[in-house]
């Protein structure tokens, strides 16, 4: 089966270093190692040294993750009563989703994928051959998901629910109630959630998981590379509590990963065993960087947004007349100004707005005011 190429991965990816103003982005500003001890308040210089004396074998005993890190990811999920043993460390975000569909989709199956969504969970399922309904969420409904829309599309033979909260690329977001009615629909037909919560995080009280609802077919991802400003450790996980599900992922990673990189995965623990701490660094990024894109698309007629965004982008429809791929070529190859065009979520007519990567505001302001010159030309 053909596998799509994955737009915005292969549109991003080369012209991040090549872009003057970058509203690309969906990670919030990378932190240096010294950045990470500093936000902390961990000793650097003993966790350097730790390092240095450390073994560079494959892992240290759990070839699924360290016993160090497992524990530390437990404590994002503090009402889900989530062990160690449902804790499997893997290759980032994408490792997890890959891992998660191609581990449990079997012939016969069918998949509901809550779009729009980060592209792997509707296309791998598809480049395997199955079935995979598509939900889309609706601009008019704030892209909440609508439950009634959710229950019809489910049957007996709906083995996975997939979707992203907080939403790439809107970046609304389910709480308490809508949760709870999302884990009766899947519990209804017996299906497995996955949940990838890379951009949970934001709000300053706690902001559920999927795995707080007492569903052992619930399955949550995430990754260090968004709220934890970590990308290139590409350490990530799975939590899952299903043991047929944590067996078939913990076989299929043994074909594509064996084990995440151990000093990786050290280093990501630090982050993760002071996650209240690195969350508040990036809240204090994203909260005053939203409010100035707001600001400014409420400011441009042509230009709408919809919903409060709890992640690290905006989705915004605009009302000109030019298809959104040609829209950002044009802007990168006359402006340097960079965005992920509508396509890469087969949503022509919008493009993503990214303002977690500007540490500075005023660099964002100048980015937001650069993008609404470029505009101009089609206001004619
Ligand atoms: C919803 C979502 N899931 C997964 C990923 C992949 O992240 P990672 O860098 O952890 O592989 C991304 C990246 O943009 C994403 O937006």
């Amino acid at each position: 089966m053909e596998l799509k190429d994955f737009l915005i991965e292969q549109w991003l990816n080369p012209m991040d270093s090549k872009a003057k103003h970058n509203l690309g982005s969906s990670c919030v500003k990378a932190m240096t190692m010294d950045e990470l001890f500093r936000v902390t308040g961990q000793d650097e210089e003993a966790f350097l040294k730790e390092m240095s004396t450390m073994s560079l074998h494959y892992h240290h005993g759990d070839s699924t993750g360290s016993p160090r890190v497992k524990k530390a990811v437990c404590g994002l999920y503090p009402k889900g009563n989530v062990k160690p043993e449902h804790v499997m460390m893997v290759h980032g975000g994408t490792g997890a989703n890959d891992i998660v569909i191609c581990g449990l989709m079997e012939h016969g199956d069918n998949i509901v994928v809550v779009k729009p969504t980060y592209q792997q969970q509707y296309d791998i399922p598809k480049s395997l051959g199955m079935e995979t309904r598509e939900l889309m969420l609706k601009e008019e409904e704030d892209y909440i998901l609508n439950m009634d829309d959710l229950r019809e599309m489910v049957d007996k033979n709906t083995k996975l629910i997939a979707l992203s909260n907080p939403n790439n690329p809107t970046g609304q977001t389910l709480y308490d109630k809508e949760l709870k009615e999302l884990v009766e629909i899947a519990k209804s037909v017996d299906a497995y959630i996955l949940c990838d919560e890379i951009y949970r995080g934001m709000d300053e009280e706690y902001m559920p998981s999927i795995m707080d609802y007492g569903y052992d077919k619930c399955i949550s991802i995430s990754s260090m590379s968004k709220m934890f400003s970590m990308a290139g450790t590409r350490i990530g996980w799975i939590v899952a509590k299903d043991e047929y599900a944590y067996r078939n992922f913990e076989n299929r990673r043994s074909y594509n990963t064996i084990c995440c990189g151990i000093m990786d995965e050290n280093v990501a623990s630090v982050a993760l065993e002071n996650y209240e701490k690195v969350w508040a660094r990036a809240r204090s990024i994203l909260v005053p960087n939203k409010k100035i894109v707001y600001d400014w698309i409420n400011a441009h007629p042509h230009l709408h947004v919809r919903g409060d965004a709890k992640g690290t982008t905006c989705l915004v429809r605009y009302d000109y007349d030019i298809e959104s791929t040609a829209l950002a070529v044009d802007a990168m190859e006359t402006a340097q100004i960079l965005f992920c065009h509508g396509a890469c979520f087969e949503m022509p007519g919008y493009i993503r707005i990214g303002y977690g990567a500007f540490g500075d505001p005023q660099k964002l302001r100048e980015a937001l005011a650069a993008l609404g010159e470029y505009l101009k030309k089609y206001e004619q």
